[in-house]
């Protein structure tokens, strides 16, 4: 799997060629004004919940690669609304197979609204499983026991976890989240991009490490092999 982060929570994963983009919010983010989107096509989108710094970008992506969009009811509908036909709706604890794999939406303990102030559903995670590897996509939450639950279905290569603490978990958390996850191989989001969740680094990765995991901090427009 191919992971590469476009800044804030979104990130592409490859799989056997097949490419998935999460969370958009590209284009208002100054950190990564040296991405265009137009570069960017996806084969799947896929959105955690309802908020601006996770589906800025989603219509136009949408439109110019004609990806599938798979999000919860109330986000697919929104989406459809303004033309996109391309959706897959799902739920929570709803498991679907799609040609690149295995994909599961479950909990987020958080908010979900529509720019427009449209209610987005209940926000979620996915957990993808592929023929090359497993891999938790968290989107915006708080530490939740439910994480508890992945691990008992699923055996995770690596995940991906906000960090940013104010409007989701912090790094404290986080380094429980993955004891909670059984998974060592830890990818931050959702730091940085706004004063309130601007964090330091080396501290954070010295926080995963103390407890026997590694924390990765990739640069926007970096990618990593998992
Ligand atoms: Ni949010
Ligand atoms: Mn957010």
């Amino acid at each position: 799997m191919k992971l590469t982060y476009f800044g804030h929570a979104c990130f592409q994963v490859e799989i056997e060629g097949t490419k998935l983009l999460f969370d958009h919010f590209i284009t208002p983010n100054d950190l990564a004004k040296d991405i265009d989107i137009k570069e960017i096509n996806p084969d799947y989108i896929l959105v955690s919940h309802g908020h601006e710094d996770h589906v800025a970008d989603v219509e136009n992506i949408a439109r110019q690669s004609g990806a599938t969009l798979i999000s919860n009811f109330e986000i697919v509908s929104w989406f459809e609304k303004k033309g996109i036909e391309k959706t897959h709706p799902m739920n929570h604890g709803g498991n679907w197979q799609f040609p690149f794999g295995k994909v599961k939406y479950i909990t987020a303990i958080h908010s979900s609204v529509l720019p427009d102030g449209t209610y987005g559903g209940n926000p979620g995670g996915f957990v993808i499983e592929s023929k090359e590897g497993n891999f938790y996509f968290a989107g915006d939450t708080a530490l939740t026991m439910d994480m508890k639950l992945i691990p008992m279905f699923t055996e995770l290569d690596f995940a991906i976890l906000p960090i940013g603490d104010n409007f989701t978990m912090g790094i404290e958390e986080a380094v429980m989240a993955s004891n909670f996850i059984a998974c060592d191989k830890i990818v931050g989001m959702h730091y940085d991009t706004f004063g309130f969740i601007e964090i330091d680094h080396e501290r954070a990765k010295e926080q995963f490490k103390y407890n026997d995991a590694e924390l990765t901090l990739l640069k926007i427009g970096e990618t990593k092999t998992f």
